[in-house]
């Protein structure tokens, strides 16, 4: 690890008062999907050998997200947010890295348009490399009991790679940095959103604010993953920022109150997410934000938290306005932020997951229609997808049929929408917000 923690043990005092480091998370009692390496003096050397690494996202970068978040999060932006469920160090290729960047180029195009918004385009890239897993073992038909696949920054998915080796770590470092660098060559200027409509036909302003001159560094794509696996994630943070990625965030399986994601999250500059499942309730949602963010009265901090909801189609609308509702009751301003993926995957009898295009859009619009209901604003949307022509999720064209999943199915963790997929969502979304808009209007 980069330094040693200079904390006391004292998690039980109140946030405000305990002394945060980039290490103090090790002193916490619950460490959520804790990796167990069969040599500890390996992990610490590789950590070491991090923390003594360029950084892959600069401070200035990432203060830039947080202004951008901080739009959002005030309903002057809107970021689109999308990428693998795990990616792949074998990905790491130029034309399947291009392909990623262009959807998410054309999704954040479509969407500055419709909505007349500066966009926040954020890869679920260069460094999406942990993955939590439900069970940390996996049984094989022969009932060998195996390590469960963790990213690829832990093990390898081939059933002979399983054993979690550190060394992977700085392989991870370096597929991002090599990742960073292809996507610099591709990150294209995109139309510029924030002046008048640019689709032919369409007249009208969707939200009839002024909007903040917007420095964006047009066509950037900031770059993000789950702080998932903390000694690594404490090895890349210097100064307070995790120059490993702009955006980071923490899953629905490691926001434990007093657990040690929530630990390292509230030291950090970065824009932080936290995504929140159908058993949240108001209550427990402000205590986490207090926890997170103990000054939300500070204009600073307005954006710096985005709360990623992904509680299924129909769990929406019993879920979400109470959450609204407990929120609106403080001083916290986040971006609310909807995944459609997460709490919508099935299992096939076949035993392959998948998700349906439908109950995607369906709770991406019940999402937004509720924050308008509630007098909130969704801010961005987080979407798994691929770039590829992938058979992972299910729709109403050819790939109406479970059989056909077989045909390409190739991801490492969740199923992704293919490119086809991810782009007809966005589309058949910004239509729905145009059309609520125009209705209103009438
Ligand atoms: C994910 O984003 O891949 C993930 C595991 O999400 P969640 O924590 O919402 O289940
Ligand atoms: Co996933």
């Amino acid at each position: 690890m980069a330094a040693e923690s200079t904390a006391t043990d004292s998690h039980s005092a109140s946030p405000l008062q305990r002394p945060w480091t980039p290490q103090s998370w090790t002193k916490m009692n619950t460490i959520a999907q804790n990796v167990e390496y069969g040599d500890s003096t390996a992990v610490h050397e590789v950590c070491n050998t991090i923390a003594s690494l360029p950084p892959l996202v600069s401070p200035a970068k990432i203060e830039i997200a947080r202004s951008h978040f901080a739009a959002a999060a005030k309903g002057r932006a809107f970021i689109v947010q999308g990428g693998d469920c795990a990616e792949s160090f074998h990905d790491v290729r130029p034309h399947i890295i291009n392909q990623k960047v262009k959807l998410l180029q054309e999704q954040s195009q479509m969407v500055a348009q419709g909505l007349n918004l500066p966009v926040i385009t954020v890869g679920r890239i260069a460094g999406q490399y942990a993955k939590p897993r439900s069970n940390p073992w996996e049984i094989l038909p022969d009932g060998t009991k195996i390590h469960a696949f963790r990213g690829h920054n832990v093990n390898g998915a081939g059933i002979g790679e399983r054993c979690p080796d550190p060394h992977r770590l700085l392989l991870g470092y370096f597929h991002a940095r090599a990742t960073l660098d292809l996507m610099k060559e591709r990150q294209l200027p995109v139309t510029p959103p924030a002046t008048g409509p640019s689709t032919p036909g369409i007249d009208d302003t969707l939200f009839e604010k002024t909007v903040d001159p917007f420095e964006s560094p047009e066509g950037t794509i900031f770059t993000s993953h789950e702080a998932l696996h903390l000694p690594f994630e404490s090895a890349v943070t210097h100064s307070r920022y995790n120059t490993s990625a702009s955006f980071v965030w923490i899953g629905e399986r490691s926001r434990q109150l007093n657990g040690a994601h929530v630990e390292y999250m509230r030291g950090l500059r970065n824009p932080i997410g936290v995504k929140v499942g159908p058993t949240m309730d108001g209550p427990t949602l402000v205590e986490l934000l207090d926890t997170l963010c103990p000054n939300p009265e500070n204009k600073d901090n307005i954006g710096r938290i985005t709360i990623i909801t992904r509680l299924g189609a129909d769990c929406v609308e019993k879920v979400l306005p109470s959450l609204i509702q407990a929120v609106k009751e403080t001083y916290h301003c986040p971006v609310w932020m909807c995944d459609p993926c997460h709490g919508n995957t099935q299992t096939t009898k076949d035993g392959v997951k998948t998700r349906h295009v439908d109950s995607i859009l369906q709770e991406l619009t019940r999402t937004y229609q509720t924050h308008r209901n509630n007098n909130s604003f969704m801010g961005g949307l987080h979407l798994e997808q691929t770039g590829e022509f992938v058979t992972e999720c299910l729709d109403d064209t050819k790939l109406r049929s479970e059989q056909r999943l077989a045909f390409n199915y190739r991801s490492l963790c969740d199923p992704r929408l293919s490119n086809l997929q991810a782009l007809k969502v966005v589309r058949s979304f910004v239509d729905f917000v145009r059309n609520c808009h125009d209705q209103t209007k009438d």
